[in-house]
């Protein structure tokens, strides 16, 4: 391994170049601060590496996103949200046999405590939909004992997985029946594949279609590296949390508007432009308008400088899941106007702003007859596996550490408290 030489003050350290299957490169600055007295600074993470990872890669210059190698677009069009999740977690493609055991066991685990569904029954209709998921993953420690706890042996870990898609698929349709003021029953069938299981337990009939458009959006929403939920997820994890909580605090990283909520704000967005007569140049003015908080919602990436390979794929199967199920959404107009405009706009090219995954898998969300604060929660449906496979991955590695930053100080130097 070569390093890189940095003289710092009269002293001087070796930093290791570490560098990735893929090229990348990066300076192992641990030994930084004990050799030099120095430590990095970097608000918002932009530039710091967490870990090292086999999961998911990323070239945002490219647009490239692959699961363990495999490129997006190939998953989408020959995999299954199951699949995928079994190659993210187990890191390999599943054989026909091993699929099959795969779904039986998440069909065993679709069923959840009636004591969770009277949870999210008691809180008011108009709550929001994370804040009862978040709730109803955290209360499923009380009920799984066995996994609360950060050393699970490898039989746990592998349950783990299947264990949470399928609470996850029946509390997100229960959040959903509570919020519609739908019935509570809610029977899984193991004979069905998630999505269309989900969809029945949604609305009390599978449809092939819209089977088909989920399945799509959660393999494109199934990880993304080391996002702000995951990064969360791993956070909590290092602290050897349990899977519950750490899961449980990835959906609330995932609620903000700036990560997963952006779905439900980039329509609210659509439907304001609307409302307000359509005129989408007027809110392009807004977004570059530096004295305005508003921001064009859907649009912009820490990560993808280029194009967004989710949005794109997305975008080609909203106009044909709009005609196949005869849907016609005035705000797919708004948002393609919108595209079309910011494309061309110095303010947006020279900062390399596209629309992102959330830009128009909301128009797909409300097609599919979902309510529009269900979409982070669908987010999050597809986001599990990502997350469950980052803390095994954290909590497997051999240099296991917890999460625990510095900072540099810029309060008040020492002061007496009997000074006035
Ligand atoms: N509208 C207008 N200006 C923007 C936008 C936007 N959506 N996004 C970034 N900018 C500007 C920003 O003001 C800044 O300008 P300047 O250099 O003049 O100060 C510049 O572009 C760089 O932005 P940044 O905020 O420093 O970039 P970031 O990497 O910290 O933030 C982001 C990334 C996604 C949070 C941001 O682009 C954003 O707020 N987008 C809207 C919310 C959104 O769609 N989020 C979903 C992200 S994809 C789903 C997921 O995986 O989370």
């Amino acid at each position: 391994m070569s390093s890189y030489k940095l003289d710092l003050d009269g002293k001087s350290v070796e930093l290791p170049i570490v560098v990735g299957t893929e090229n990348e490169k990066g300076l192992d600055i641990s030994n930084l601060r004990a050799e030099t007295g120095y430590i990095t600074l970097d608000n918002g993470y932009v530039n710091t590496g967490s870990c090292e990872s086999q999961i998911t890669f990323i070239n945002g210059a490219k647009g490239i996103l692959r699961y363990r190698g495999y490129p997006i677009e190939q998953l989408v069009e020959k995999s299954s949200f199951e699949e995928v999740s079994y190659l993210l977690y187990y890191g390999k493609r599943p054989n026909k046999s091993e699929l099959e055991g795969f779904k039986a066991k998440i069909g065993e685990y679709s069923v959840v405590p009636k004591e969770i569904i009277k949870m999210i029954e008691a809180f008011p209709k108009d709550a929001h939909p994370m804040g009862m998921l978040a709730t109803a993953v955290t209360a499923l420690s009380g009920f799984y004992p066995e996994f609360v706890k950060s050393n699970l042996n490898d039989d746990e870990k592998n349950k783990a997985l299947p264990l949470l898609m399928g609470a996850f698929k029946v509390i997100s349709a229960a959040i959903y029946r509570h919020v519609s003021s739908g019935s509570m029953k809610l029977n899984s069938q193991s004979s069905l594949n998630y999505p269309e299981d989900f969809v029945s337990l949604m609305f009390d009939k599978s449809d092939e279609d819209v089977a088909k458009a989920l399945d799509i959006l959660l393999i494109l929403h199934a990880d993304h590296e080391q996002n702000c939920s995951a990064s969360t997820v791993r956070m909590v994890g290092s602290s050897k949390a349990n899977i519950f909580a750490s899961i449980a605090s990835g959906i609330n990283a995932l609620w903000g508007p700036l990560h997963g909520g952006a779905n439900q704000a980039v329509i609210e967005m659509l439907d304001s432009i609307q409302a307000d007569g359509g005129d989408y140049k007027k809110y392009i003015e807004l977004a570059k308008d530096k004295s305005h908080p508003f921001r064009l919602m859907g649009f912009g990436h820490r990560v993808y400088k280029n194009f967004d390979p989710r949005a794109k794929l997305i975008k080609g199967s909203c106009d044909k899941v709009l005609a196949k199920l005869g849907v016609s959404d005035p705000v797919l107009d708004i948002a393609k106007g919108l595209e079309a405009e910011a494309l061309k706009d110095p303010y947006f090219v020279e900062r390399k702003l596209f629309p992102n995954v959330d830009f128009y898998s909301g128009i797909i969300y409300r097609a599919l007859g979902i309510p529009t604060t269900m979409f982070t929660v669908m987010f999050a449906l597809g986001r599990l596996p990502g997350w469950l496979t980052q803390w095994k991955e954290m909590i497997e590695g051999d240099s296991l550490k917890i999460c625990r930053p510095r900072q540099i100080y810029t309060g008040e130097t020492l002061r007496d408290f009997s000074d006035q």
